[in-house]
């Protein structure tokens, strides 16, 4: 057996860092493991223009330990209001790697975001010509339409038409949850690519609901049957270089959690790779780890690979129960779970 693991440092192409205090928390434990990560830009007030990008990146900079070596890939986050100028910029700016896609109110912070996907097409086509990738978060937000067929009808409705109309643009559909999702990917070509978050490939809708509600596994697009995540499974084991590591660990206090209305987010990033491992090790398929978290992502954006490693040694700990951070607990994806790897 396996007792230590190395790999090239991976990459988070998925995260919510947040803002304030929390920085304190979140940029140190994603900065621990990970080199790069996509910042999505759900504040309040969002991160809509460069000048917020620089702004928040400064502020993320500056919760970084001493001697860490991390860097933020900003995004933007795409308004009504936003302009094909506004992508210009970005593009120009050298801190922007993405813009992403809100369909007003289908998840947190995302009131600011588009209320027809379909009406910003001089967007896809700035960033098209601009080689600014679009990341998506893929479902439909009308009240009517059942949450677990949000994701399918989004792709209907309005990713084919963007994927036929702008070849040249790169999607990232982000956190797949369904094999509609997977399926959109691997119909097409390497322009098209999806993060996978740890919960979409370890749990499924049970372990929201049967046996009792369980707020800290609830996030957004919520977990699909188990037929969905054998797809995104079978995704990843097969190594398909178009799905790669997204956590979308996303902070929030527990007494929003556990609440009458709970907040949707998970945050698993103190353990996240130990979690991704655990994974692959379950299926036999540790070796597919490392492309899984540091290759792909990187390849897909066109950015170098990291050059510095990581090693995991196998060393069981549990995931804490509660974290302590901004004045608030949070209780970590997964918490009290044993791992039976940690970073070394
Ligand atoms: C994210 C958050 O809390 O910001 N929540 C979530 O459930 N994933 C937003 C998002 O990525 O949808
Ligand atoms: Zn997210």
């Amino acid at each position: 057996m396996t007792d230590t693991l190395t790999l090239t440092r991976p990459d988070d192409w998925h995260l919510h860092f947040r803002d304030g205090d929390m920085l304190l928390e979140t940029v140190p434990a994603t900065a621990a493991v990970f080199r790069r990560a996509i910042v999505m830009p759900n504040l309040t007030p969002p991160v809509i223009r460069v000048a917020d990008a620089q702004a928040y990146r400064e502020r993320i900079l500056a919760a970084l330990p001493a001697g860490t070596d991390f860097e933020p890939l900003m995004v933007l986050y795409l308004t009504e209001a936003t302009t094909p100028a506004d992508i210009a910029a970005a593009a120009a700016s050298g801190i922007v790697y993405g813009c992403k896609l809100y369909p007003a109110g289908a998840t947190t912070n995302s009131d600011s975001g588009v209320r027809d996907p379909s009406a910003i097409m001089a967007l896809y086509e700035a960033m098209e010509k601009h080689g600014m990738p679009l990341q998506v978060h893929g479902e439909v937000t009308e009240p009517e339409i059942d949450i677990f067929d949000r994701e399918k009808l989004f792709i209907d409705r309005y990713l084919l038409t963007i994927r036929q109309r702008f070849p040249d643009l790169k999607i990232i559909f982000e956190h797949v949850t369904t094999r509609e999702g997977v399926q959109f990917v691997q119909d097409h070509d390497s322009h098209t690519a999806a993060t996978v978050t740890p919960q979409h490939l370890m749990m499924n809708r049970n372990d929201l609901l049967a046996g009792g509600i369980r707020p800290h596994n609830y996030c957004l697009p919520v977990l699909k049957r188990r037929e969905h995540q054998l797809s995104i499974q079978q995704a990843v084991l097969g190594g398909d270089a178009r799905f790669f590591l997204g956590t979308d660990s996303a902070p929030h206090a527990r007494n929003k959690k556990e609440a009458a209305c709970g907040c949707a987010g998970c945050y698993s990033a103190p353990a996240a790779l130990p979690l991704y491992a655990a994974f692959f090790e379950e299926h036999g398929a540790l070796s597919r780890l490392e492309a899984f978290a540091s290759h792909f992502g990187a390849d897909f954006y066109g950015l170098p690979r990291n050059t510095d490693t990581v090693t995991l040694k196998r060393d069981p700990w549990q995931v804490p129960a509660h974290i302590h951070a901004a004045g608030e607990t949070l209780v970590p994806w997964q918490a009290g779970v044993a791992l039976q790897w940690r970073l070394a």
